[in-house]
């Protein structure tokens, strides 16, 4: 978010900011008697203050409150027992690990005569509109914590980060630094939700009761990682709706190392504390240096996990993805030549799909792996980033002037992080890569990392993207990260190689950030051997994410619903590929497969070649119709009305255009046994008051007699759309607009 500090007297504000109860409007204030801060945006209250001893504590983390609600004065929390003191039990926002505190610590400090002991009090504020800056301070030494607080008004999502900054002359070493401790109202039937996966099965749902210990999310991996993504919502078990009760949520914008831990302590306290994780982690910080943490968001809905969810998209839409000319862009519709040619790549064959993309409406085409160096599997060519002569005699030229004669734009696949053992960039530098000297470099799908944050490497790397971009035509890189960090040695960095975890990502995200500086028109997919680096860090310089190489139409209804609980139908790409697919070799109809993937960004990835001429009649039916609803379906409010979770033979979705004007409802079916009817969808979000025509995409007419074709949003909402499915893996999707 670009907000401005403009940094007040704290108690001559508070009142003045904090008069206003209407949700579109943020506010944040300080009242000097209560010693309460408090950030007011869209439906939400966030409060912390000073406690008596000058810790800094939660307050209030909720429903919007009135202006003139109180929250304090704080009373100094007694010692619940000799073995749980006052400082231990008192949540504070950010405790350091220090003064007999038990709970997970937001930093681990270990000074340079060997203590290890962290005590942060309140030092000084400054206030904007929607942010606040509080300054800590350790009791004894002179190291300084500013804590970065932020509320997006429409939202009511809440920033945080904390900068460390070491005032001594001696070096100090971070153990462990997190971008922020969360608590949340008290409370004994909490359940978590997080996401969990792996290569071809990303975005699992998970559900777990959060009772007394801790539950830990995260990845040592290097990177965001397939295994859990740094996301979590939680309600509370006896209200918990889909689309009602209370959720509290988050995500850290970070795609390094990342842990979260969701802890209930043995008074009743819930606290979600995030950032790096301090697995390996070390980070010495040198007189007068500073690190400041990633952003840890944080939300909360009244609304169910379909409340949570929506505010995250808009978030995300309106605050976090890259904008073009000041516009979010909505995304085309892509051909990718994966699935259909492997490593395969050449000229002539490029050329052929690209005019067989161009005839169904396809609006992007892009080349995937195997046009460089000698890549003709996975054994070789990640670092050489020139045209594979054989392949490409004459450059990409030639085929990007076809893709464009043919109305299209060109994007290209790279894997700029990697090198294979067996390329000209290794054999020049073999010392570029992440490595501990004398050990095995342990390959994973033979290659191995560079080394991002070597100011060289990332340079060099910078320099091959850039003239690959400034040289041809290109306007969208489908940026991919196929392996995790192995051996994470910087030899070169000497006592400081663990600062690795930090500059790594932060030299990554300089790379992305410049190379789109340097062309503002070019677009970027976030893609990680399928769905394995998506977070909000990456997303603020991505414009779109590719979830998973699971494309099969069915597995894709839980990765699809899995993902959109954290992230927006906006950046979430699904391909139309050959039936019988690839993972399940399970048969699908085209039209089922277009419906499964219409519910996000939509490609195609199937071998054209094999196609018929019915096939392309469909499809060609298919991508016109999409062009017609993708502005609802990746920018509009999302409904999950059916969940495809826990083995669901059913599954629904509807997307609300923002100003109501347009809904599109997707519903499928597994296998239907014993005649057993679809159950009616009862629609949501629509104008209660207006009149909806309702048609079937693909054409056919609404099943006879089921449906009226107009009725008002209030009957589509209580009454329902009836759809008609019955067999395998059936499929409907309609579209309902206004009728006047
Ligand atoms: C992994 C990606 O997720 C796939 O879509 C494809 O681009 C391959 N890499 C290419 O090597």
């Amino acid at each position: 978010m670009s907000i401005s500090v403009r940094p007040m007297a704290g108690a001559a504000v508070f009142s003045a900011l904090l008069l206003s109860t209407t949700s579109a409007f943020a506010a944040s204030g300080y009242d000097a008697d209560s010693k309460i801060f408090r950030l007011d945006g869209g439906d939400v209250t966030y409060a912390f203050g000073i406690s008596p001893q000058g810790y800094l504590q939660a307050v209030y983390w909720g429903g919007r409150l009135a202006g003139g609600d109180k929250l304090g004065p704080l009373v100094a929390l007694r010692d619940h027992s000799s073995v749980d003191m006052s400082a231990s039990i008192t949540p504070q926002e950010f405790p350091g690990q220090g003064g007999g505190i038990f709970v997970e610590p937001a930093l681990k400090v270990a000074w340079p005569d060997g203590s290890r002991d962290v005590v942060l009090k309140y030092a000084s504020h400054s206030i904007g509109r929607d942010r606040i800056d509080v300054v800590l301070q350790d009791i004894g030494r002179p190291l300084r914590v500013t804590l970065h607080y932020t509320i997006d008004p429409d939202t009511g999502i809440v920033g945080r980060s904390a900068t460390i900054e070491n005032r001594d002359k001696d070096v100090v070493r971070l153990d462990q630094v997190q971008s922020a401790s969360y608590t949340l109202p008290t409370g004994n039937d909490y359940q978590l939700h997080y996401l969990t996966g792996r290569w071809a099965a990303e975005w699992t749902l998970q559900k777990r009761p959060v009772t007394e210990g801790s539950t830990v999310i995260e990845s040592r991996r290097g990177s965001t990682g397939h295994q859990s993504n740094p996301w979590f919502a939680i309600n509370r078990a006896q209200d918990a709706q889909e689309e009602s009760g209370a959720v509290w949520f988050g995500a850290l914008a970070w795609s390094g190392s990342w842990r979260m831990t969701v802890d209930r302590d043995q008074i009743g306290k819930v606290r979600v504390v995030g950032g790096y994780n301090p697995f390996d982690f070390a980070y010495r910080l040198k007189p007068s240096e500073k690190l400041e943490t990633p952003v840890f968001y944080a939300g909360y809905s009244a609304q169910g996990m379909g409340g949570a969810s929506r505010l995250m998209h808009r978030f995300q839409r309106n605050e976090i993805l890259p904008r073009h000319d000041g516009e979010l862009k909505l995304r085309p519709v892509l051909y990718n030549s994966w699935e259909a040619t492997e490593f395969k790549v050449d000229e002539a064959g490029q050329m052929e799909l690209a005019e067989k993309a161009a005839s169904l409406g396809v609006e992007r085409f892009v080349m995937d792996d195997g046009w460089f160096g000698k890549r003709n599997s996975d054994k070789a060519g990640l670092g050489d980033w020139t045209p594979n002569p054989e392949k490409f005699p004459n450059g990409l030229k030639p085929l990007i002037d076809k893709v464009q004669g043919l109305g299209m734009e060109f994007g290209l696949w790279v894997e700029p992080e990697m090198t294979n053992p067996d390329s000209d960039l290794y054999r020049a530098h073999p010392d570029w890569v992440i490595n501990f000297p004398g050990r095995p470099r342990s390959e994973g799908r033979n290659q191995l990392m560079l080394n991002l944050a070597r100011r060289d490497v990332r340079d060099h790397v910078f320099k091959v993207l850039d003239e690959l971009v400034s040289k041809n035509e290109i306007k969208f890189l489908k940026w991919d990260y196929n392996r995790n960090w192995s051996e994470p040695g910087w030899p070169e960095a000497g006592e400081d190689q663990q600062r690795i975890y930090v500059d790594y990502v932060d030299n990554l995200y300089w790379i992305i950030a410049e190379l789109r500086r340097r062309h503002p028109g070019l677009e970027i997919e976030t893609c990680s051997g399928g769905g394995g680096r998506v977070d909000l860090g990456i997303l603020a310089l991505t414009d779109q994410a590719w979830p998973s190489d699971n494309t099969d139409p069915f597995d894709r209804l839980t990765i699809q619903d899995g993902f959109s609980h954290a992230y927006a139908p906006a950046v979430m790409m699904d391909w139309v590929t050959d039936s019988p697919n690839w993972v399940n070799r399970r048969q699908t109809s085209l039209e089922y497969r277009f419906l499964s993937a219409m519910q996000g960004g939509l490609g195609i990835g199937a071998n054209l070649n094999h196609w018929k001429d019915e096939d392309f009649a469909t499809a060609k039916k298919m991508v016109a119709e999409y062009k017609t609803i993708r502005n609802t379906v990746q920018q509009g409010e999302l409904y999950r009305l059916i969940s495809p979770q826990d083995n669901s033979p059913r599954a629904a979705t509807l997307s609300v255009s923002p100003d109501r004007r347009q809904a599109v409802l997707f519903a499928f079916l597994h296998s239907s046994t014993k005649l057993e009817p679809f159950p009616a969808i009862g629609l949501r979000g629509l104008d209660p008051a207006k009149l909806y025509r309702l048609r079937r995409i693909g054409g056919a007419a609404a099943e006879a007699g089921a449906n009226p074709d107009v009725a008002s949003g209030r009957f589509w909402m209580e009454r329902g759309v009836q759809a008609d499915l019955r067999g395998d893996f059936q499929a409907a999707g309609y579209v309902l607009e206004a009728a006047e």
